[in-house]
């Protein structure tokens, strides 16, 4: 029987993604309108900076039953005014949908919230392993001087519901005081 190369490989130290088809999101300031809180430091920044990006294997159609999908996210270094560089975040769009996340480099928290808009955070540093529940919101920060990335698994039918957190935002913010990361209620 045959035995082959792998697919596709994931550097554990840097949460590189390597393999046919690897496909990601940049996000850059000037897609992150309305996400930051200081809006006079957010208009400081220049509009093409890379605040994340993502490298993502999708090996079944988004919304198919059953599927998994796999990536990493890598933020950047940085703040807007106080707070610090941050994911959109969302509910998944079939709410119930649980995901893991589990951190390769640098050192961020998971934000979370759920329906009843309670936010609570989970320190991540590399090799930390994060659950997150169904019906949650979820969102990363890096709060370190170096890029932050950390891997996530996640149903392929799970999708992402944006608006809710457009509209509403999440009940707190990550924000640097004295040099370290604080849960402050937004
Ligand atoms: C997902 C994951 C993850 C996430 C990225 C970027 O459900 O796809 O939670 O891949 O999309 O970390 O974060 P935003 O999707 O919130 O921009
Ligand atoms: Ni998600």
């Amino acid at each position: 029987m045959k035995i082959s190369a792998p697919k596709f490989m994931t550097d554990w130290k840097t949460g590189v993604v390597t393999g046919p088809e690897v496909q990601g999101v940049e996000r850059r300031v000037r897609d992150l309108d309305g996400v930051f809180a200081d809006e006079g430091a957010f208009s400081q920044l220049r509009p093409d900076r890379l605040v994340y990006r993502t490298a993502c294997v999708f090996p079944v159609p988004e919304g198919t039953e059953g599927g998994v999908f796999w990536g990493t996210t890598f933020i950047e270094p940085g703040t807007v005014g106080a707070e610090y560089f941050m994911t959109k975040g969302h509910f998944h769009a079939k709410a119930d949908r649980m995901e893991s996340y589990f951190t390769f480099a640098g050192t961020g928290l998971l934000v979370l919230m759920d329906t009843a808009r309670n936010c609570w955070a989970e320190e991540m540093t590399p090799g930390s392993t994060h659950l997150i529940p169904p019906y949650t919101a979820h969102r990363t920060v890096n709060t370190g001087d170096d890029v932050f990335s950390f891997g996530a698994c996640w149903p392929s039918d799970a999708g992402h519901d944006y608006d809710s957190i457009a509209e509403s935002g999440f009940s707190a913010r990550a924000m640097r005081v004295d040099g370290s990361p604080v849960l402050v209620p937004a």
